[in-house]
């Protein structure tokens, strides 16, 4: 790729700032991977209380999470297939045998999710991932759906009760069945999280054969929701060994012990499903000093995420919760009354509200210092741009279109007293110049004669609450750290002996720093 960079040519004093002007270059005709899209779950239970609010923090609520004018605008949920008993599971209870009748039961509730996947499809949400933290326990080696063990009959894995493994796969088909009754096409569905490869390359094929007898070969197999980045680019080269390219249509991976930073080797798209600062107080702040709950971290991670890790999709962990004091493993935080976003909200904004899904990356020359530089093409033809400045020096950034001639140009700023805001755009000989302040972001969009109005961004300058730097719940409840029973509901933090002496208990774990650790069990 021809370098353009043009530094330090003009020099534009404003509020007493010299800002270099540097020039980059947005190429339409290289383009890279497709977007899919930003997204929140509701599992364990979050669903269902943010039904219960009153209808007006409920309605607020939805809206910073999926509206394109005063929210985010999300376009992907991920729904946890429940594997417990009655009233989370699908099969509370055991057939007794793979060969026995499954009774399963529907309450066309499914803890809230049923509603909440409405929503999301009422602001044109279409991404729809359902995922099982584990199959039911009557399927599993350790016969629970916590605390580790294997799907009976995946390699290496056998029970004195058979081989679970079509079982399983029915189980999973069935839940997508009972969603389409719904009216809720589920597009994606995960069947683990943190397993070994081999065992899950044994399943893989079987709820692949098992989907497209049911006519339901246009739902994605996701693999594997591994807890961090490294570990997903281990499996993910195992899996590719395995030959289970040709079964899977995601590569997922959470971002808890390594975020997404280089692309993994594989032809698949890549999305990164889970990711949340579980360690500091509810914090709504945009930019202090860098750190793990603001705003701006949040939007250089994803910036990284999608522009040096070729990642289709960005997932947070919770949208909305209610009264919950821990950490700030959620966008969107509510007392029962009112509901307050968080800078981390606004950072997805700056993204999913422009770059919609279906939009193809395109590849930029020149660079800008400090700052993180993302272009797209959407479908509708406009052209985005997402500068992302954590450094400390405002900017001037000029952007020139190989392949396109805009004839319009817009630019939003988020930073600590901007959320989503209107900000100068100008746009002179087919180029377009932007200031972009220190630790903000700043998104803009482009479009030519042909393109229709965009269907993304303010119709109108007016912004949504200004909420910087308040502290809406209490945080006078200890952080628990458990939402549920495994995964990242399990994690617990300990010295590194007591580290140690659990980890004999428990299949897998990871351990940060020798201190912090998660315990993590298999699916399958
Ligand atoms: C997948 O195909 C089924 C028909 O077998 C259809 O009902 C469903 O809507 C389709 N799902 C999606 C996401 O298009
Ligand atoms: C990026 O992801 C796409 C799939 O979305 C894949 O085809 C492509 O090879 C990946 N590029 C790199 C550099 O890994
Ligand atoms: C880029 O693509 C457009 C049409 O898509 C074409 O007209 C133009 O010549 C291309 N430019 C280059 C440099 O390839």
């Amino acid at each position: 790729m021809r370098s353009f960079v043009a530094t330090s040519t003009i020099l534009v004093t404003s509020l007493n700032l010299v800002l270099a002007q540097t020039l980059i270059t947005v190429n339409l005709n290289s383009t890279l991977q497709e977007i899919d899209g930003f997204g929140v779950s509701q599992a364990f239970g979050r669903a269902e209380e943010f039904y219960d609010l009153a209808s007006g923090p409920r309605q607020q609520g939805l809206d910073y999470l999926f509206s394109t004018s005063t929210g985010a605008g999300l376009t992907i949920i991920r729904n946890r297939i429940g594997s417990g008993g009655s009233g989370d599971s699908i099969l509370p209870n055991s057939p007794g045998s793979p060969s026995g009748t499954p009774q399963y039961v529907w309450d066309g509730d499914d803890s809230g999710q049923v509603w909440f996947s409405k929503q999301a499809m009422s602001y044109g949400v279409n991404t729809i991932y359902a995922d099982a933290w584990s199959a039911p326990g009557f399927m599993k080696t350790n016969g629970n759906q916590d605390n580790g063990g294997w799907l009976c009959g995946v390699t290496g894995e056998s029970c004195s009760s058979g081989d679970w493994r079509q079982p399983y796969a029915n189980f999973l088909t069935q839940y997508v069945k009972y969603y389409l009754q719904e009216g809720i096409p589920v597009t994606h569905l995960g069947f683990l999280n943190e397993p070994d490869y081999v065992q899950a390359a044994s399943f893989i094929p079987t709820l692949y054969n098992t989907l497209k007898s049911a006519s339901l070969s246009n739902v994605s197999i996701t693999c594997c929701d591994s807890i961090g980045w490294p570990g997903q680019r281990t499996m993910t080269s195992a899996l590719v060994s395995a030959g289970m390219e040709q079964y899977l249509g995601v590569i997922t991976s959470h971002a808890y012990n390594g975020d997404p930073d280089t692309p993994l080797s594989t032809k698949l798209k890549t999305w990164e499903t889970e990711a949340a600062d579980l360690n500091s107080a509810w914090c709504a702040t945009w930019y202090s000093n860098g750190g793990p709950c603001e705003g701006l971290t949040w939007a250089n991670k994803i910036n990284i995420g999608i522009v040096n890790a070729n990642l289709s999709a960005y997932l947070y962990w919770e949208g909305v919760e209610v009264n919950e004091p821990q950490a700030s493993s959620y966008l969107v935080a509510s007392d029962g009354n009112t509901v307050t976003p968080s800078g981390r909200l606004w950072a997805f904004a700056m993204w999913s509200r422009f770059i919609r899904p279906g939009a193809l990356r395109l590849s930029t020359s020149g660079s800008v210092s400090g700052v993180g530089i993302g272009a797209f093409k959407n479908t509708d033809g406009t052209v985005v741009v997402v500068f992302t400045n954590t450094g400390s020096g405002a900017q001037s950034v000029k952007i020139t279109l190989s392949g396109f001639t805009p004839s319009s140009a817009a630019a939003y700023l988020t930073d600590n007293t901007h959320q989503v805001a209107s900000t100068a755009a100008t746009l002179s000989g087919g180029a377009v110049t932007v200031s972009v302040p220190a630790y903000s972001v700043v998104t803009v969009t482009l479009r030519n004669g042909g393109s229709p109005p965009p269907s993304q961004g303010p119709t109108t300058t007016a912004q949504p609450p200004t909420t910087t730097a308040t502290s809406p719940v209490s945080t006078t409840t200890a952080p628990s750290g458990i939402h549920g029973m495994y995964d990242l509901r399990s994690w617990v933090y300990m010295q590194v002996l007591e580290c140690l002496v659990f980890t004999m208990f428990v299949t897998q774990r990871s351990c940060i720093s020798g201190k912090i650790c998660y315990f993590v069990s298999s699916a399958v």
